[in-house]
């Protein structure tokens, strides 16, 4: 292999930038050229590639989002788009990829390397941390203390007030982000997709802590709990129990994306693109590289977006037993 290219996709995350410098620089490192790949898929189909050597990927480190830019493409799940993105690559001599993004990408590559044998690895890149095969995805530390720093000044009001707090914080269909809130936040409840917590067992728990002298709340909603967002949650519970307590909504959105990585994002991301190099480089295709237990691990793309990564109960019930 002589000439590989790396590219983004999906929700940026922090630690991107960290990934793709390591990408670049461990290519370089074993000979090998790198370009990238802008926009994603998107910029695959439409040709939008350069070399890049070690000065362009120089003071990225410590950047939020990604230099080399995001989208999610349409049109890379048609089999026309594909065949386009096979004939820039052949054009260009590129020989494997190393495609950054979570479980939207990995199926692209996937469908990619099925139809025309690019060997790909697949770096976790995504705030969510729902990729099995990995403990931790790249910007899901960051993405969890920029929620915490919010959620510590919210219970400063919440506490100032004698108010109840639903924050929403981001996930998509997992709970990770809510539950590492709830924990390193002190929160009441948590609220995620993984478990089922009624809107009776929400008004018991507030119940409780008002019995037990509590004068503020802060309740976690990860964004795809099945009792709705953190606006529709408070509005059953205002419902039930109309000016028993006063209750606000915090939406954390996007901000949960942005920001400079942690050196725990960093650390991983480096770790993550010199590993997607070296896999490339050792063999290896149609796989993400992860790392469990402090070993760099690689696992099929199949088994990465098809498995579950089910949150420990530990946890879940920790949020409860500390906050009595
Ligand atoms: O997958 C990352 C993520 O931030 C999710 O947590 C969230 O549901 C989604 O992306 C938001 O997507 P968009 O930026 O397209 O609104």
């Amino acid at each position: 292999m002589k000439r590989i290219a790396v590219f983004t996709s999906g929700g940026d995350a922090p630690g991107m930038n960290a990934c793709i410098r390591a990408t670049v620089r461990g290519a370089i490192y074993h000979q090998i050229e790198a370009y990238g790949i802008l926009r994603g898929y998107d910029g695959l189909i439409k040709g939008d590639l350069m070399p890049l050597d070690s000065p362009a990927v120089s003071n990225i480190i410590q950047k939020g989002g990604t230099i080399l830019k995001s989208a999610r493409s349409k049109a890379f799940m048609t089999k026309e788009g594909r065949a386009k993105a096979f004939e820039q690559l052949q054009q260009r001599g590129i020989e494997g990829l190393v495609a950054i993004g979570g479980d939207g990408t990995f199926t692209g590559a996937k469908a990619f390397y099925e139809e025309f044998g690019i060997p790909t690895i697949g770096a976790p890149g995504t705030i969510d941390n729902d990729l099995y095969g990995t403990d931790y995805t790249i910007g899901y530390d960051t993405a969890v203390n920029t929620a915490l720093e919010a959620i510590d000044k919210i219970r400063d009001t919440a506490d100032s007030h004698d108010r109840i707090f639903f924050v929403e914080v981001m996930g998509r269909d997992a709970g990770y982000i809510g539950i590492f809130c709830g924990i390193a936040g002190g929160a009441e409840l948590v609220m995620v997709p993984e478990t089922t917590t009624t809107i009776e067992e929400v008004i018991q728990t507030l119940k409780q802590g008002w019995r037990s002298s509590k004068t503020s709340s802060i309740i976690i909603v990860a964004e795809g709990d099945e009792e709705g967002n953190a606006t529709e949650i408070a509005k059953k519970i205002k419902q039930k129990v109309s000016d028993q307590f006063d209750m606000r909504v915090t939406t954390l959105g996007h901000i949960q994306r942005g920001g400079s990585p942690t050196a725990r994002d960093r650390i991983l991301a480096s770790r993550l693109g010199l590993g997607a190099v070296e896999g490339l480089l050792s063999g290896k295709k149609n796989a993400m590289v992860g790392v469990c237990n402090d070993q760099l691990v690689y696992t099929p793309f199949e088994e990465a977006i098809g498995k579950e990564k089910p949150i420990s109960q530990t946890l879940i019930d920790m949020v409860k037993i500390l906050s009595i």
